[in-house]
């Protein structure tokens, strides 16, 4: 079965090719191809919601064009179309949805919209050597953080989550505040690389007490009270600057790692996947691959460039489902809050 995948929930418009006939995983991924909007946004200091959407109108059916070109198939070479149905910008979403089903409809063929997360989730599975099942798995992105306990496809249990601010929206947040660009993730983790991790010690929330929870709104306020204080004494010079934002990364990575590590204990589980924007964070690897190496498990990562949004891991996902018989009903689906 070949599965065009689209992705245009937030602010990257992504495009793939799966084949579930190729056996590996890897050699199933016949195409993909990215759009970033991210430049765009930047300029307004985060995604405004209806740029986006008119910029997803603008870029999507080409980038189908290019993806089915490169694949060398046509449009009536495709046996279904998976797109992401939610979470995230509705009229985004709606862009995505609306281009799957009208394509499907006139190529006769079925249509299947699917989680987002659960896309993060199984981004790995595209890689060289995809982890087994069951495995405990880590989403870090801009709007979730969350434990999963994943026993197979569409079989997942919700560990902990965070019950404030994303991982991801708290490293955007600390580069505002730092006078970086969107999105600040990776700024931020650049600028914590000339960082002193000995100057400051923020706090890890939620360690002090059993649970998979996490928080990350007060280390977003620790983060500006930090900078108010250098500033008001006149220290907030560049070495200050990559010292807070090495502080700030500590204090994620060990909070996500101590969650990991109880997560892994809870279970009894010694494969970990980390997937979402934030795990193309590398002190934080640094530190997971510490703690899996100690208690002898294994963590899995996406490559690079499908750890943020892109259209393989829904694609990939949309291909497990569609072969599976599952598809929508009539309708088009645009879900903005839609749990895993
Ligand atoms: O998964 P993603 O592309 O989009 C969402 O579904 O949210 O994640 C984007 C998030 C942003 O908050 C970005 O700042 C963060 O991932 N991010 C990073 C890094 N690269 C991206 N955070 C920390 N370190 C990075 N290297
Ligand atoms: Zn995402």
């Amino acid at each position: 079965m070949r599965v065009l995948g689209i992705e245009t929930s937030c602010d990257e418009t992504g495009v793939a090719l799966y084949d579930t006939s190729v056996n590996d995983n890897q050699g199933g991924l016949l195409g993909d191809a990215l759009y970033s909007q991210v430049a765009m946004h930047a300029e307004y200091g985060g995604v405004v919601p209806e740029l986006a959407s008119r910029d997803h109108t603008r870029k999507l059916l080409p980038l189908i064009t290019q993806v089915l070109d490169e694949a060398g198939l046509s449009r009536q070479e495709l046996d279904g179309i998976a797109y992401t149905a939610g979470p995230g910008l509705v009229g985004a979403l709606m862009v995505g949805a609306s281009t799957a089903h009208g394509m499907a409809r006139a190529l006769g063929i079925p249509v299947l919209g699917v989680h987002h997360m659960e896309g993060h989730l199984l981004a790995p599975m595209l890689e060289d050597e995809p982890p087994a099942f069951p495995f405990v798995a880590l989403l870090v992105s801009g709007g979730h953080t969350q434990l999963v306990e994943v026993q197979g496809l569409g079989r997942y249990q919700l560990l902990g989550e965070s019950v404030d601010d994303a991982a991801g929206e708290a490293f955007d947040k600390a580069a505002k505040m730092l006078g970086l660009a969107y999105p600040g993730g990776p700024q931020v983790a650049r600028l914590a690389e000339q960082g002193d991790p000995k100057r400051f010690r923020f706090p890890r929330p939620m360690t002090d007490r059993p649970g998979l929870d996490f928080s990350f709104s007060g280390l977003k306020t620790h983060t500006l009270t930090a900078i108010r204080r250098l500033e008001a004494d006149g220290e907030l010079d560049q070495q200050a600057r990559a010292d807070i934002a090495r502080a700030f990364e500590e204090a994620v990575a060990d909070t996500l790692v101590i969650k990991c590590r109880r997560a892994l204990d809870q279970t009894g589980l010694k494969r970990l996947v980390v997937a979402g924007g934030v795990s193309a964070n590398q002190r934080l690897r640094e530190r997971l691959a510490q703690e899996t190496a100690k208690r002898n498990a294994r963590a899995f990562y996406p490559r690079g460039r499908f750890c943020t949004d892109n259209g393989a891991m829904i694609a990939y996902v949309g291909a497990q489902r569609l072969l599976a018989g599952e598809r929508d009903a009539g309708t088009m689906l645009a879900i903005p809050r839609w749990p895993l």
